[in-house]
């Protein structure tokens, strides 16, 4: 079993999303995975997925007042879920440490468990930053995003745990964006993936259907699609790469079509080959 937190040191930076569709990507790859919402008072996971209502919370089990399996449920594409709970009384009762026993039952269970953290600097925050075997820093490509990220990646380090990488999520592209390359320098850590600003994953949410279902060949679909294969150690699932072969064969004969029949387009120089209509 492998324990990814995803971590970043302000909200609103992608963590719900990506944990929500990276842990559903990896279940559509035939892992065990189980997505965990530790943004204990601040619940979301809940928001952008349907999984036929709940009557147990992670709050309920740091309350003390359910087991782990009473909490677990089959989300789409079979991936397992523990929604946070958005009762406020949950959260004044719950006890993060309560979270490291939690975790002792799951081994054998799954081959993934992916933690969505909190922000800020709380225990909820210290607790499952401390709980993975690698924190996956989530950023946008602007300074302040960084600078909390840095701080993120301290704490976690101070905890014992490994930042090994991070997220660059909702690049548009402008000028005064941070380049990946930059982001990478002052984290000190490589970067997994570039997820583009997609007008598809508010609409997904809105659905309540992680976008790697709803829509897989969206661009930011695409994305969290990649991080997973990435994760399980594996390439592209067969059917990206046949479909990526049959575009590029595609491609190959409309540029043909068009230099025999349109005399335009590039021919590439000095293969040797005849033009064959
Ligand atoms: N790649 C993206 N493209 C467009 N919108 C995004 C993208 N990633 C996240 N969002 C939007 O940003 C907001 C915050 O995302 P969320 O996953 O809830 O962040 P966090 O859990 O870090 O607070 C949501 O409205 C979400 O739909
Ligand atoms: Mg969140």
């Amino acid at each position: 079993m492998r324990v990814y937190t995803i971590a970043s040191g302000k909200g609103g930076t992608g963590k719900t999303t990506i944990a929500l569709n990276v842990a559903t990507a990896l279940a559509t790859l035939g892992k065990k995975t189980l997505v965990m919402d530790c943004d204990v008072g601040m619940a979301n996971l809940e928001l952008l997925v349907d999984f036929g209502g709940h009557r147990r919370t992670l709050h309920d089990v740091l309350a003390g007042d359910a087991e782990i399996d009473d909490a677990i449920y089959k989300g789409p594409g079979g991936v397992d879920i523990v929604p946070g709970g958005l009762s406020i009384r949950g959260f004044q009762k719950s006890n993060p440490d309560l979270l490291r026993r939690v975790m002792d039952d799951l081994p054998g269970k799954y081959d993934f468990v992916i933690i969505d953290a909190a922000s800020g600097l709380s225990k909820e925050v210290i607790v499952p930053l401390a709980l993975a075997d690698e924190v996956i820093l989530v950023v946008n490509p602007e300074i302040p995003s960084i600078v909390d990220a840095l701080k993120t990646k301290v704490i976690a380090e101070t905890a014992g745990s490994r930042v090994e990488s991070a997220i660059l999520n909702r690049v548009v592209g402008e000028k005064t964006e941070l380049t990946r390359d930059k982001i990478s320098e002052l984290l000190e850590v490589p970067i997994l993936e570039t997820i583009p600003e997609d007008a598809n994953v508010r609409k997904a949410a809105a659905m309540k259907i992680p976008l790697v279902l709803w829509k897989p060949e969206a661009p930011a679909a695409r994305s969290f699609k990649r991080i997973a294969a990435k994760l399980a150690g594996e390439r592209l699932p067969e059917e990206d790469v046949a479909a990526a072969r049959a575009r590029a064969r595609a491609e190959r004969l409309i540029s043909r079509l068009m230099r025999t029949v349109l005399g335009t387009g590039r021919k590439r120089q000095g293969d040797g080959r005849r033009e064959v209509p």
